[in-house]
């Protein structure tokens, strides 16, 4: 029996990864690094330490940064990406997630938010959805980033739910691999190409119904 629904947020509750995608092209200016949409799919997912040493490493630039300095390159990536999310409203809920949300409310199916953003309450609370989480997860408790499946199966511990019994959805390559090795049933939202590894890939939100989640639990 289907128990929890474990959802990632950049690029799946609301469209933040865009935002990411746009600070870190800021920063990229500012270093001389060119980040390209192809590069960026594979930050997403990736916590904010990492996909900085990512990007240093396109041009070979990870030496000639110290850890304080790094630190602050991070700091500064961040202090852009919260102004552009401070404009984030309950409208830029994606589509078809509130529905979804709210029939999983009612049919007592527990909603999980496996995020590697630390900023993931204060864009909840923008979005009008800090109480519709049954659980949140700290990212800053994991010992592991995405791919590793410790967030979702943690999000699954904190739910008191098994994997077996739980769905995880996620817009990123390695949250698909996350909940993959989680072994939970994995839907990616995005291209299908990029996401192979899904269990089953919708291209946009709108396509996550109630519905489409119990025939694909019916029939997995
Ligand atoms: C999510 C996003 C990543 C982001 C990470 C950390 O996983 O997909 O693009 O780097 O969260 O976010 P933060 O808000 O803590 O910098
Ligand atoms: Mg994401």
């Amino acid at each position: 029996m289907l128990k929890a629904v474990i959802f990632d947020l950049d690029g799946v509750i609301t469209d933040t990864a865009a935002f990411h995608f746009i600070a870190w092209q800021k920063l990229g200016n500012k270093l001389g690094i060119n980040i390209t949409e192809a590069f960026n799919e594979e930050l997403k997912g990736v916590d904010r330490t990492e996909s900085l040493r990512r990007i240093l490493a396109l041009e070979n630039q990870e030496q000639a940064f110290s850890t304080s300095e790094k630190a602050a390159l991070a700091t500064e990536k961040n202090d852009f990406y919260v102004t552009l999310i401070e404009e984030i409203t309950p409208v830029d809920i994606l589509p078809g997630i509130s529905e979804l949300l709210d029939k999983l409310k009612q049919q007592n199916i527990k909603i999980g938010l496996a995020s590697a953003s630390k900023n993931a309450p204060t864009i909840l609370a923008h979005l009008g959805l800090s109480e519709t989480f049954d659980t949140i997860v700290d990212p800053a408790t994991l010992k592991k980033g995405k791919p590793d499946p410790e967030i979702f199966i943690q999000a699954c511990k904190q739910l008191a739910v098994s994997p077996a019994e739980s769905i995880g959805v996620e817009d990123a390559y390695s949250g698909i691999q996350a909940i993959n090795d989680a072994t939970m049933y994995s839907i990616g939202i995005g291209d299908s190409k990029t996401l192979n590894e899904a269990n089953y890939v919708v291209s946009t939100t709108r396509e996550l119904t109630y519905k489409k989640i119990c025939e694909l639990w019916q029939n997995k």
